[in-house]
This record gives C-alpha cells, structure tokens and sequence, in this order.
C-alpha cells in the first residue's frame, strides 16, 4: 500500500467507486459532474445495501431445470454436485444457457423444432475444480445433441477428487443406448491439467484437425466461481479462440483474490474511475466485505469489534476452496473498509460499498470483452445472495469477432 494509504485518501477512493458505480448501473442522480459537489457526496453516501443489490437483475433460472428433471439425473447418476446451493448455481447456469446454446425447455421447443438442434459440439470449462458446471451443461447438451457429437475441456490447475470425469466415464461404460430425458453423460471429455496464465487453448483443444475437417466450431465456455485473478486469466486465454466461441458465462467470485497486473478491466477503471493501481488493490480487499453478516456489519457500523473468526464463513459452507485475504479486517488501518465506512457515514455500510467494487471489477471484465472479443456482455445475480454472496454472473454472447 503506497504511503498515501491515508484515511482522506481512503475516503476520496470509496467516493470515487460510489460514484462510478452510480454512474454504471444506477443513473439516478442527473447532477452527477466531472467534479463531485458536496450534494453529489451527501447522494452517494445515502445509498443504501438494496439499491447495491438491486443495481443489477436477479434471475434464478434454476426452478426450470429442477422441474425437468435436473435432481433425478444427479441421483440416478451418483453425482456429487457439491450439495444444495452448488446444484443451485449450476442449474442457474443451465438455465441461462438456454435458448442460446441449450435448446429451451417444454413448450418453447415444441413450438420451434429448430431450437431443438444446437449446433454447439464443444464445451469448455475453465478453472473447472471437480468439472460439475461443464458436466452438467454438457449432459443437457448432449440429451438433444441428434447426431453431434459432445465433447467437454476442462482446464484445472489443481489435482481434484470427486470428478466429473467418474461419472462420464461410468456411462460411457453402461453405454445406455436410449436418451435420458433431461442429459446423458456418454461423451467424450478431456481434462488439461495447466494453468490458464499459460494454456494455449487453439492447441489444448485440437482446433487445428477440426478445423482442416471443415467444420465450423460452436464453443460454450463455463467458469464458476473462478476465484479472483483466474477469471482474468481465462479471459485473456479465451482471445486465441475468439472467433469460435458462441457463448460463455463466468460466475464471478473472491475478487479480493485479483491482482492489478492480470486483470483485465483496468481501461474501464482508470478512464472511467480515475481508479489506478493503488485504487484497485483497495477495491479488490473491501470487495470481500460483500461475504460479511448483516450482524457483523451492523457491528461495525455500532462501532463494535468484528468476529473475525466468522468473517469468511459463509463463503466456505459448502466447503469451496476459496482462499480469503482478511486484511480489510484490521482495524487500527485508517484505508480498511470499516473505517472509510464509518468516517464518511455509508448508509449502504461495509457490504454495500464491497458490492459496489465487486460490481465495478466485473464491468471492467465486461468492457474488455466487448472491445477484446467483440462480444455482447450482460451482467446479473444469478442466483439470490442466500445462495451465495458471490452470485454475479457475466454473461458473453454472439458470435465474437477478430474485434
Ligand atoms: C473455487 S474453485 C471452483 C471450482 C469449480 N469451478 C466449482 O464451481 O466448483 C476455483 C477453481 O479454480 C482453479 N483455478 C484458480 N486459478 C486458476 C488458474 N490460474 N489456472 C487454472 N485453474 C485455476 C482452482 O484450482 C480451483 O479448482
């Protein structure tokens, strides 16, 4: 922390990323200037957790998924999916693949026979840990996949255990003949052991002998809860394919794991924000604040000591290896996030200003992709924050051009 790690400097930053947080998702204030009036200040403080929350949408579309058969497929197969609210996330992400490159479910698909053949042949999974998300995409893919054959990538660093992998390869072994209704997991996969700083992905996936096949590809790229500065990463990996990718989402999470030098939104930040590398490395450390309690944080702003024992506890309940940077917790720092709050008076307290430099992080992501994969981009909670707090979600479509 550069020696201007002081409490006015502090304050000025967290003004700063309010500011352009309204300016990015609320737009309600029309006498936002160039210059922040003392009107603008008074504004931005009075913001409160809801209108951080509610900057983006909500759209859990996993109750589809569920109706049509997304538990019975986890059983019948032995799946271990990680519990509840992970098979909740997936079967969000699912869900959102939908009518993109997942044909729609029931009357929609009657309707228009079209939809019922996706022409995606390829899904990639990028920080894949155990390879749920990709293996469930995947399957429902592969349900109505007709005559194409399915094939998951799965990028992971780490060695893991309970593998997607055991499950395709125990119905490979069955070899049912017929269709499930809902997935089928009897197709082909890869898992690339490397991390995403250096993967090479037109090499990784063999795009050179599909290509002199004459085939176009359809490529789908998943990333759930790829932590911190994996996210950048895999983002950059993703320019050598650009022009073969279709659609992605990344579910975002542990922003306070990213690092300046990956990261991949600066442009936005500093053009926009006047929020340079000193600014970041406060914003990815208050981002963390968003996994507090709402006791914990009506503590803080009680002037009361946090439990610091319990200050990442939701985020590992279902026991995700994330790891945590606890150092915005530290009290006697005049730039830690509960004294910014407390000094300039935040209505949206310790968890709404780190939702607000979540959300900024993300959009920088969101901009880079435009302009570097010539990409739409839409961001949204994908699930509800009692699922996780750690629930947005950027969502990459169109064809992505050589931009
Ligand atoms: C929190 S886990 C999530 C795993 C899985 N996507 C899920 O939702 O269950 C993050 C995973 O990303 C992997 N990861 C993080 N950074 C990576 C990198 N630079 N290259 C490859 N894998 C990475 C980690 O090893 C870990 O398995």
């Amino acid at each position: 922390m550069p020696c201007r790690a002081n409490d006015e400097w502090a304050c000025g930053v967290a003004l700063r990323v309010l500011d352009l947080f309204e300016k990015t998702f609320l737009k309600h204030d029309s006498s936002a200037t160039e210059d922040m009036s003392n009107e603008r200040r008074a504004y931005l403080s009075s913001l409160s957790l809801v209108n951080m929350i509610e900057a983006i949408p909500t759209m859990d579309m996993s109750d589809a998924e569920f109706e049509s058969g997304l538990g019975e497929v986890i059983a019948s197969n032995r799946i271990k999916s990680g519990g509840a609210k992970h098979l909740r996330q997936i079967g969000s992400i699912v869900g959102h693949l939908r009518g993109h490159v997942l044909p729609p479910l029931g009357a929609a698909a009657e309707a228009d026979s079209s939809l019922l053949s996706p022409d995606v042949s390829t899904v990639l999974e990028l920080g894949s840990g155990r390879g749920m998300t990709g293996l469930m995409v995947a399957g429902a893919l592969s349900a109505h996949a007709n005559d194409t054959r399915v094939k998951l990538f799965m990028v992971e660093k780490a060695g893991t255990r309970g593998k997607a992998d055991t499950t395709i390869r125990r119905a490979i072994e069955n070899s049912r003949a017929g269709k499930e209704e809902y997935a089928r997991f009897d197709f082909g996969f890869e898992r690339i052991r490397c991390d995403l700083a250096h993967v090479y992905l037109p090499a990784a996936l063999e795009l050179d002998k599909i290509l002199s096949d004459g085939k176009e590809q359809n490529i789908c790229v998943v990333a759930k809860h790829l932590c911190g500065a994996g996210t950048d990463l895999a983002l950059k990996s993703l320019e050598s394919i650009r022009s073969e990718i279709t659609t992605s989402v990344f579910a975002t999470c542990c922003h306070g794991l990213c690092d300046f030098d990956s990261y991949v939104g600066r442009k936005f930040l500093l053009e926009q924000g006047r929020l340079g590398r000193d600014e970041f490395e406060l914003m990815r450390k208050w981002s963390m604040a968003s996994a507090m309690s709402e006791t914990q944080d009506k503590a803080v702003s009680d002037g009361k000591d946090l439990d610091k024992k319990n200050s990442t506890k939701r985020l590992d309940e279902e026991g995700e290896e994330h790891n945590q940077d606890e150092s915005q917790y530290q009290l006697n720092d005049p730039s830690s996030i509960i004294a910014v709050v407390k000094k300039l008076g935040l209505a949206c307290g310790c968890r709404g200003l780190g939702r607000a430099c979540q959300r900024l992080i993300d959009q920088g992501r969101a901009d880079y992709c435009r302009e570097k994969l010539g990409a739409h981009t839409d961001i949204f909670h994908y699930v509800g924050d009692d699922i996780t707090p750690q629930n947005a979600a950027i969502f990459i479509h169109g064809r992505q051009s050589d931009g």
